[in-house]
């Protein structure tokens, strides 16, 4: 991890309030691994509002011209300044982040739901150029997404996508792509998306034999491990509660053991 300062290449709406922005950094682009976020100063230098930096999940990066990727959404004060860069502006950042992903098995179930997306576009990115069997279920709640699947399109893996609002793509939520849960019965799922969805996957992949991990996404503050803001709680198998941060112990949990609120 380094601090890092990266000038902006791209910094596009592409959705209502989505947005995707592309930076420079060969750092990043060398060392980051699925899984793995960055966390960005979301003021101007020498302001300190908003203090904490936010985490925002590595979208993709392109090795060849050093180009990494985040996707984020404006939702409040940090990511309303962030929307207003422009192409040269510079940002300053910390990354890579988090434990990258390690995957044994050869076929993998990605489930998504809305940004959730982000890391998992990285990750299948990466599976599939290692040439194993990739299945991606991608769930959103409106057609803002659109563009995103331009760039599922281009992973060249088998995909289906879940739109709640309209008639884009198939109509429903993304567990409706798991009606028939015994034809990946020879995969590992990775799922991230809010904890609604988390929750509804617990219930389906309980007693189906099919090994389960969620990317958990917190608000954080400190992303290394030393202020506790982002903690989850754990089931452990005395029957109580364990804790881990998902910045540094995360952001993958088995998510049967993961205990919502
Ligand atoms: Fe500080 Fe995770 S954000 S411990």
């Amino acid at each position: 991890m380094q601090s890092l300062k990266a000038e902006i290449i791209t910094n596009e709406r592409i959705g209502d309030k989505l947005y995707k922005l592309e930076f420079f950094s060969p750092y990043i682009c060398r060392n980051a691994a699925p899984g793995q976020f960055i966390n960005m100063r979301c003021c101007d230098p020498g302001q300190l509002d908003p203090l904490l930096r936010r985490p925002f999940s590595i979208y993709d990066t392109d090795k060849g011209f050093n180009v990494a990727t985040i996707l984020y959404i404006v939702r409040g004060k940090g990511t309303a300044f962030m929307a207003r860069l422009e192409r040269g502006d510079v940002i300053d950042l910390c990354g890579p982040l988090g434990k990258p992903l390690k995957v044994k098995a050869d076929r993998i179930l990605c489930i998504s739901g809305g940004i959730g997306i982000a890391p998992l576009h990285f990750f299948a990115k990466s599976l599939a150029s290692q040439e194993k069997k990739v299945y991606l279920l991608a769930g959103f709640k409106d057609p803002g997404y659109m563009q995103v699947e331009k760039d599922i399109r281009r992973l060249n893996l088998d995909y289906m996508i879940f739109c709640e609002e309209e008639m884009w793509a198939n109509q429903g939520i993304v567990t409706d792509g798991l009606k028939d849960l015994k034809r990946f019965s020879a995969y590992q799922a990775y799922c991230c998306g809010p904890h609604e969805m988390l929750k509804d996957l617990q219930k389906k992949f309980s007693g189906s034999g099919i090994k389960a991990y969620a990317l958990v996404e917190e608000r954080m503050a400190c992303g290394i491990g030393v202020c506790e803001g982002c903690i989850v709680k754990i089931k452990n198998r005395q029957g109580g509660f364990d804790y881990r941060k998902v910045c540094s112990d995360g952001p993958a949990f088995d998510l049967m053991e993961l205990a919502f609120e």
